[in-house]
């Protein structure tokens, strides 16, 4: 049995007030239990008062990015040793957002992928295609092609200790989800292209649906097969949204 991971990716979104506020409310909401790992992601700046926030509570931090460097001249840059040092568990990677806006290839995501768990750090590594590579019948190509460039720089037995989230591009703050079977359809493949390289690692990997995932539709995902939890945005931003996120685990 594969444990539910309800994640909030905050992108760059919030402040003091608001990190202070939304942390307050899910963990009240979450005293009674909860059947999910809970994961927020806030901005860098304001991790540090994330970790201190989530202090007893089950909710776990992670950052947004990672430098590909161990540390030096890389100016604007945060190290996965400094992320851990802040009390950071997890580190998004490959985010489509940042793979289109800051030109982040598959081999610079696998360096990164690589870089977070030399530093202690779990990956959460993201993939999805466009709209219009779906549209060409290239979905799997696509996400395969993303992975592969991992399993290339870091082996299968790197994906022991990370996360996959299939976030498919057009879904993405769209508000336009992709239906349950469309999102399990994906996630099996990912799971069965993993499990021809070693099952054992397949069979326990989890995988994330992300793109417009809200309270409403929650439940139906995760009770596919192959969806492991939600990577959320815009209702990550919501304590009343992510709560019905975490209790559709
Ligand atoms: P939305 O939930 O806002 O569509 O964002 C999804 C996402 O990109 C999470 O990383």
């Amino acid at each position: 049995m594969r444990k539910i991971i309800a994640a909030g990716n905050w992108k760059m979104n919030g402040s003091r007030e608001m990190t202070q506020t939304l942390l307050s409310e899910l963990k009240t909401g979450l005293q009674a239990g909860t059947n999910a790992d809970v994961l927020v992601f806030p901005a860098f700046g304001y991790l540090q008062q994330a970790v201190e926030l989530v202090k007893g509570s089950v909710i776990q931090v992670g950052a947004q990015n990672l430098s590909t460097a161990e540390k030096g001249a890389f100016t604007g840059e945060m190290s996965g040793a400094m992320l851990k040092d802040l009390g950071c568990t997890h580190v998004l990677v490959g985010h489509s957002e940042r793979r289109a806006m800051n030109h982040e290839t598959s081999e610079v995501v696998a360096e990164k992928f690589a870089m977070a768990q030399k530093t202690g750090l779990v990956p959460v590594l993201c993939v999805g295609e466009t709209l219009s590579e779906r549209e060409a019948g290239n979905t799997k190509v696509v996400v395969a092609a993303q992975l592969q460039a991992v399993l290339d720089h870091c082996g299968v037995d790197s994906l022991a200790d990370s996360v996959l989230a299939y976030e498919p591009v057009w879904a993405i703050g769209t508000g336009k989800t992709a239906t349950p079977e469309q999102a399990q359809e994906v996630h099996a493949f990912l799971r069965n292209t993993l499990s021809a390289l070693d099952a054992k690692i397949a069979d326990s990997l989890r995988i994330l649906y992300g793109g417009s995932v809200k309270g409403a539709n929650a439940s139906a995902l995760f009770a596919m097969q192959d969806v492991d939890g939600g990577l959320v945005g815009g209702a990550s931003l919501d304590s009343g949204q992510f709560l019905e996120i975490c209790a559709a685990a």
